[in-house]
């Protein structure tokens, strides 16, 4: 199916993920494709790339959480398709719990409801694998329980939950895509960073010691950021995903010791790697089950955890600002 005659709208489309996903939706080359930011972590420089090959590309500057602002920008521009991906992170839920949980519910709940009054046909929305909690069985296959350990984790279920019943209430046309951790160019590397883009920064920035949170032996199912773009487009494409939550991960288990290992290698780091106490509500264990999405959408994650950790610190080198 093509995209060429569709008008389409990505939520938090300026921060990591969704800029990723605009650079793979322009290669589409869609009639209208627009990006609604608050620049809360969204960067302009994200998304330099896809203006520069996609000048029609639409940037507008406002909330996802404010009803009126996504209404006008559906209708004015006519949206087919929306990508929800808008979101306040997860460290930022541990310091403001209850502005970042309203937030993140105020979005998925706003969008629903345009979707259910027929401001546009399609949503695509962005789950979380933090929704699922810590691992009770492996690999996770989206029947695992929900056992969200944040608030960010909470809101981010709750939004699937919203979403999920206004697919059967409504009959609408809504799926999930719950991606599991994601790593690559332009991840935030300021402000509550995630653990990758931050050693890098600590590691270029020369810092003699870097500290892993708890024992190193806890777990996620990393996956390369333009694997989780491309499996977005394929959700637009097809049919079979509809009322559907699916996995999009890499079906590996990587230990954060691994990882420190790893990027202390491709960073040349000669720095002491130590062990802090835990981080609150820090997941134990993440290992995607990955078999709905290879069968519905033919997903086949292409880069593999060692070369895409090589790629994410070139990258790096080459584009932060070391003073930020
Ligand atoms: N990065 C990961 O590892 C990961 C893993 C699982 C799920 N996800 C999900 O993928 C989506 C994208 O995540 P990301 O890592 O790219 O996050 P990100 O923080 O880089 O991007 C989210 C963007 O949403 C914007 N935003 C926040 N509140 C907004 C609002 N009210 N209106 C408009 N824009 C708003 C932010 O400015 C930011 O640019 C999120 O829904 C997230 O929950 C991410």
């Amino acid at each position: 199916m093509s995209l060429s005659n569709k008008s389409i709208l990505v939520t938090g489309g300026a921060g990591f993920i969704g800029s990723h996903l605009v650079d793979a939706l322009t290669e589409e080359n869609p009639e209208n494709l627009v990006l609604l930011s608050n620049f809360f972590l969204g960067k302009e420089e994200n998304i330099k790339e896809a203006k520069e090959k996609f000048p029609k590309l639409k940037v507008c500057n406002g909330s996802a959480a404010d009803y009126n602002v996504v209404r006008k920008i559906l209708e004015d521009n006519k949206i087919d398709i929306v990508y929800n991906l808008a979101v306040i992170p997860l460290p930022a839920s541990l310091k403001d719990p209850l502005w970042s949980t309203l937030e993140n519910i105020n979005i998925a709940l706003n969008i629903c409801e345009l979707l259910r009054i027929d401001c546009f046909k399609k949503l695509i929305h962005f789950s979380s694998s933090e929704a699922y909690g810590s691992a009770l069985k492996v690999p996770m296959n989206e029947k695992h329980e929900l056992n969200p350990e944040t608030p960010y984790a909470a809101s981010k279920a709750s939004g699937d939950l919203i979403v999920d019943s206004y697919y059967r209430t409504f009959k609408l046309d809504t799926s999930i895509l719950r991606p599991f951790n994601n790593y690559g160019p332009r991840q935030n590397a300021g402000k509550f960073a995630a653990i990758i883009p931050l050693f890098i920064k600590k590691m270029m920035n020369k810092e003699n010691t870097l500290t892993i949170n708890g024992d190193g032996e806890q777990t996620r199912d990393f996956i390369y950021v333009t694997d989780t773009a491309n499996a977005a487009v394929e959700f637009s494409k097809n049919k079979n995903v509809v009322g559907k939550t699916i996995n999009i991960a890499s079906g590996r288990e990587i230990s954060m010791n691994y990882l420190a290992e790893l990027l202390c290698r491709e960073m040349d780091f000669k720095g002491k790697i130590n062990h802090g106490p835990g981080r609150p509500g820090d997941v134990r264990r993440h290992f995607a089950d990955i078999s709905l999405a290879k069968k519905l959408l033919n997903f086949e994650p292409k880069v593999k955890f060692e070369e895409g950790i090589k790629l994410t610190c070139d990258w790096y080198k080459k584009n932060l600002n070391k003073n930020k």
